[in-house]
């Protein structure tokens, strides 16, 4: 190993998460905005399509009318969000239980380009468990080898101790597989590796290896983790497995964002995730860190995770339909995460899937169809359906007919039925992407970054696959 601690400490996640490649693929310049006419008309093609530009019989019109009047935000309500963003986001690093939770990561500095060596690192949060093996060359570029494993719900929900178990032991395979073949599980066993911990969660990070969980969030609700050393609970974990590792180095997945692009993009300033969750984390400076607690000498700035899916949970500024009160009230700690609920790939698909349900027992959609136990199965429209529907060019809709016939087992939909479903999912997909835009305005303009320009790192299913959503 040739990186010294402080080095390792401070990038390795970045580009050891896997995160790094797509970031550094995606990456997204924030300019000074003079919006090109053509950059803004592309923002809007969805509603048009949907709303104006098919031929609508007056009943379809009107109902398009009212959905459309509840999810599309005005510039000024926009404008009010990003504003009040900021606002929560000073509160938030004077006091500890701020709206937006603005947590000090301990991440003093960024990435040279010039570390070397290999390293492990872990990637829990998202749909998938992510094991990777990083090696840095020293001149700027890192290769990597990973393996995805499944969670399954049980695991996510179970038991603390078995969730940190299947961690450990998916560590194991990935090594075995990757370093055992020929050497064995016994110098799998020998080895020593450093590890960083992308654990894509809010923790009360006291240091750079060290932090307790303060909420679950996604679905995930193991027991007895919540304020426990999460560095602890792998690391035990790890010794039930036998396995000589060390965890060096815990991390958000923004943060890992943020590092990666600027392994080789030094002129980025914030990861933004856009996936099953949303969150950010930015470069801040130390002195504006008023709740920063330990010594700041030498310190200039600290990457901060916003934790930004907190945000408006006392639901002030952001209108919310029926719908997202129902979906939040269904969460297993309703009234928190709400501005994530408006915006992630885990709840989007369950919005359209409550507006559909609510119009089929009006009679206003599927009056022919029968609803599906799928169509009343919480969470079985998956976000994915709504990428494919918005995607769906064909003169009768077929692939939407395909998605309602095959996966919701819906047959019969007329072809008004497709095309207010092809409405709602763009007016809840579009609402995203407007709050995410929201986000990114108040973090930029935050940094004083609006005249100058910064790059901002983004990753996520939802910005790679959701389309129209850059
Ligand atoms: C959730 C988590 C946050 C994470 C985000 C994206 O909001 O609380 O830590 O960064 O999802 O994965």
């Amino acid at each position: 190993m040739q990186l010294d601690e402080t080095q390792f400490e401070t990038f390795v996640f970045g580009v050891g998460i896997g995160i790094g490649a797509c970031v550094l693929a995606m990456a997204a310049v924030v300019r000074p905005s003079k919006a090109s006419a053509t950059q803004r008309a592309a923002k809007e093609p969805l509603l048009k399509t949907a709303v104006h530009r098919e031929p609508l019989l007056s009943t379809e019109e009107r109902l398009v009318a009212r959905l459309s009047s509840q999810f599309n935000l005005s510039t000024d309500t926009l404008v009010r969000i990003q504003r009040q963003i900021i606002v929560d986001m000073k509160r938030g690093l004077a006091v500890d239980n701020g709206a937006i939770k603005m947590l000090p990561t301990h991440v003093t500095h960024r990435p040279k380009g010039t570390e070397r060596g290999s390293y492990l690192a872990l990637d829990l949060g998202g749909t998938n468990f992510r094991v990777c093996e990083v090696t840095f060359d020293g001149v700027g570029n890192a290769s990597m080898l990973q393996k995805k494993f499944k969670i399954e719900d049980a695991v996510k929900t179970g038991d603390g101790e078995a969730l940190f178990d299947f961690i450990a032991e998916c560590v194991k395979i990935f090594l075995v597989e990757n370093h055992g073949s020929q050497e064995g599980a016994k110098l799998v066993e020998s080895r020593k590796w450093q590890l960083g911990f992308c654990f894509s969660f809010p923790v009360n990070q006291v240091s750079i290896d060290e932090g307790s969980l303060l909420v679950w969030t996604k679905g995930f609700t193991a027991s007895n983790v919540v304020g426990v050393n999460v560095v602890k609970l792998l690391q035990d974990a790890f010794k039930r497995q036998n396995l000589n590792i060390a965890v060096s180095a815990l991390v958000n997945d923004t943060t890992g964002t943020l590092i990666s692009l600027a392994y080789t993009k030094p002129n980025t300033y914030a990861g933004v995730i856009l996936g099953t969750g949303s969150n950010c984390a930015y470069v801040e400076k130390v002195a504006n860190i008023e709740k920063l607690h330990g010594p700041r000498e030498g310190l200039d700035e600290m990457l901060i995770n916003m934790e930004w899916g907190g945000f408006d949970d006392a639901q002030v500024v952001i209108p919310r339909t029926k719908w997202d009160h129902a979906l939040d009230s269904n969460t297993p700690t309703p009234g928190t995460w709400t501005f994530e609920q408006l915006i992630s790939g885990m709840y989007l698909g369950e919005v359209v899937r409550l507006v559909c349900v609510d119009l089929a027992e009006t009679g206003e959609l599927f009056a022919k169809c029968k609803l599906s136990k799928e169509m009343r199965t919480i969470y079985a429209f998956d976000t994915a359906y709504m990428s494919a529907i918005e995607s769906d060019h064909t003169h009768d809709l077929a692939d939407t007919k395909s998605i309602l016939e095959d996966k919701l087992h819906m047959p019969g939909s007329t072809l008004v039925d497709r095309r207010i479903l092809r409405t709602i999912c763009a007016l809840v997909g579009t609402r995203s992407a407007r709050l995410a835009a929201c986000g990114v305005a108040a973090v930029v303009c935050k940094m004083n970054k609006l005249s100058e320009g910064c790059i901002v790192g983004m990753d996520g299913s939802l910005f790679e696959l959701y389309p129209y959503y850059k």
